[in-house]
């Protein structure tokens, strides 16, 4: 008997047939139990094992080796700050001091309320539009530390249901890496990666 949503159950089934494997899919599996629950439960993770046909070792031997999949409860937003060397080079140091400083809340930390988290991270590939910071992994280039603070700001006080990438990239951003990126449609509603290919989030399994 599974303790997962109907919802989140018919998603997993579509994506676990789409690999030979059921074990294959324990990637994918492990953010949907991420967006079941808000973060990886000791729980989600026996779940995820059931679903894949794997032991509890196997699965906490992938989740424990991501970065990307917490396994302590996160805020409503996770802010990640890159501070590689490209987004250093142009502030990405001073840009995470703005958002510790805004929010109150230091790199790894989560606030009371369980709103905010921020994380320094390595880098998240968008180099070219340095210095860059997510919002529940969606993308925005080119902050600088005041934008950082009106971020903060805006989270606070908007507390917007889903986050999107060219929303905030419009409000927030500067300098992008590539004009011609593909458009954001439909933003994260949690902090965990949309992947909305994978039915991660609210949508259905893409064909
Ligand atoms: S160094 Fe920050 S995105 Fe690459």
């Amino acid at each position: 008997m599974s303790r997962w949503s109907e919802g989140t159950q018919e998603r997993a089934r579509q994506i676990i047939a789409r690999y030979p494997e059921k074990r294959s899919a324990v990637m994918p599996l492990l953010y949907l139990a991420m967006s079941e629950e808000g973060y990886l439960t000791g729980d989600g993770m026996e779940e995820v094992g059931r679903w894949c046909e794997i032991t509890p070792a196997q699965v906490l031997s992938v989740a424990s080796f991501y970065t990307m999949y917490k396994r302590e409860r996160t805020g409503q937003y996770l802010v990640s700050c890159c501070t590689s060397i490209t987004c250093m080079l142009l502030g990405g140091d001073d840009v995470l001091h703005a958002v510790e400083d805004e929010s109150g809340v230091p790199h790894g930390e989560t606030d009371d309320d369980g709103l905010l988290s921020v994380e320094h991270v390595e880098c998240i590939g968008a180099c070219g539009g340095a210095p860059a910071v997510q919002v529940n992994y969606e993308l925005i280039e080119g902050v600088s530390p005041e934008k950082a603070r009106q971020l903060i700001r805006w989270l606070e006080s908007a507390r917007p249901e889903v986050v999107n990438s060219d929303e905030m990239q419009a409000l927030f951003g500067a300098r992008r890496s590539f004009d011609w990126a593909i458009s954001e449609v439909n933003g994260a509603t949690g902090p965990y990666p949309a992947f909305q290919p994978l039915g991660t989030v609210g949508s259905e399994v893409a064909d």
